[in-house]
């Protein structure tokens, strides 16, 4: 049995310089982002592009990481990057859920944001090459998933069977819809949708995510799986994945935490030993498993 590649070890986020380079005051300093497009996806969740003011590249990144938005007057919230990593665009995709991203939701194109990032660890796509992979995604939780699910495409060959298993309340709730269309068309992409609730149009499955996991057209033994959803779906999920024999070395989950740094600061995001802002929100499985099963940690 191949084995997969340690993550970047608990602390050190992959693929861009430490942040103990930068100096606080940089760290904490937005840069300045023009929207130059904002969409509907659904009835509460939006998406934004957003390049520079002024022009000049975007800040390079990985799937899986985050943006500390900043809509001004109203405070700051950690947004996962959803968009291509190929595109030269910033892309959110947010669910208005409370004061910021209520105002967000308000903004227009040609108005301008604060972000400072990106941050924390990524998505494990180098150590899944070679691999099977299962991509389960919860809700809002797609999003975090999309720019790996691009990342997974661009080097299609790299990898052996890509299955996307995503759960969401209702046929109203799927979020980019034309995008699993076009997905579900190719032939090297398996997508599987369920919804909580059917309605009468409804003619896919019905039930939670976790039903899909026993029949999805993977190799446990050799599968590596990424998982991003609520809490309690993540906690399922990873205990049907281990019950279909993926190793819980094999499963990363991403994680949130309430926070206001986002560079190890301030200790906002606290989860059990570890920052979600530094040492997540990618982790793996086996390292949060138990802390996930218990509240308030
Ligand atoms: C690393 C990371 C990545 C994230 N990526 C995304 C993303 O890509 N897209 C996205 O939409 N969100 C994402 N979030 C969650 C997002 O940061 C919060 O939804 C946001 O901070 C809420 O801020 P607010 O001021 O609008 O709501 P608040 O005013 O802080 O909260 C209002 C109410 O909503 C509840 N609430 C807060 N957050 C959530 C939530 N996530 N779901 C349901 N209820 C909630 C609160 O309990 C409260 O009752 C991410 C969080 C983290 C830590
Ligand atoms: S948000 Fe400050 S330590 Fe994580």
């Amino acid at each position: 049995m191949s084995t997969v590649a340690e993550p970047p070890p608990v602390g050190m986020p992959a693929g861009r310089p430490p942040r103990a380079s930068a100096s606080a005051g940089e760290v904490m300093r937005p840069a300045l982002h023009r929207i130059r497009r904002l969409r509907r996806e659904t009835h509460d969740t939006f998406t934004v592009e957003l390049q520079p003011e002024g022009g000049g590249p975007c800040a390079p990144w990985l799937p899986g990481q985050f943006n500390m938005l900043y809509v001004f007057g109203v405070g700051e919230i950690p947004i996962s990057i959803s968009g291509d990593p190929q595109s030269p665009v910033l892309v959110h995709t947010t669910r208005a859920v409370g004061r910021v991203t209520n105002e967000m939701s308000a903004l227009r194109a040609g108005d301008v944001v604060g972000v400072r990032g990106p941050f924390g660890t990524p998505w494990p796509l180098e150590a899944a090459r070679g691999h099977d992979v299962a991509v389960v995604a919860g809700g809002i939780g797609l999003a975090p998933l999309r720019s790996a699910l691009y990342g997974l495409l661009a080097n299609r060959g790299d990898y052996g069977n890509v299955v996307l298993l995503y759960g969401t309340r209702s046929p109203q709730d799927i979020l980019y819809r034309h995008e699993l269309e076009r997905w579900r068309a190719r032939f090297d992409l398996e997508v599987h949708v369920t919804v909580d609730r059917g309605l009468p149009a409804w003619h896919g499955n019905v039930g939670v995510v976790t039903t899909l996991i026993h029949k999805a057209p993977f190799t446990p033994r050799q599968a590596v799986a990424m998982i991003c959803g609520p809490e309690v779906m993540i906690r399922y999920s990873g205990l049907e994945l281990q019950r279909r024999g993926v190793e819980a070395e094999r499963i990363y989950v991403s994680m949130e935490r309430n926070m206001k740094c986002a560079v190890g600061f301030c200790g906002h995001c606290q989860f059990g030993p570890y920052f979600v802002c530094r040492d997540g929100p990618v982790f793996r499985y086996d390292q949060v498993a138990d802390l996930a099963s218990r509240w308030e940690v």
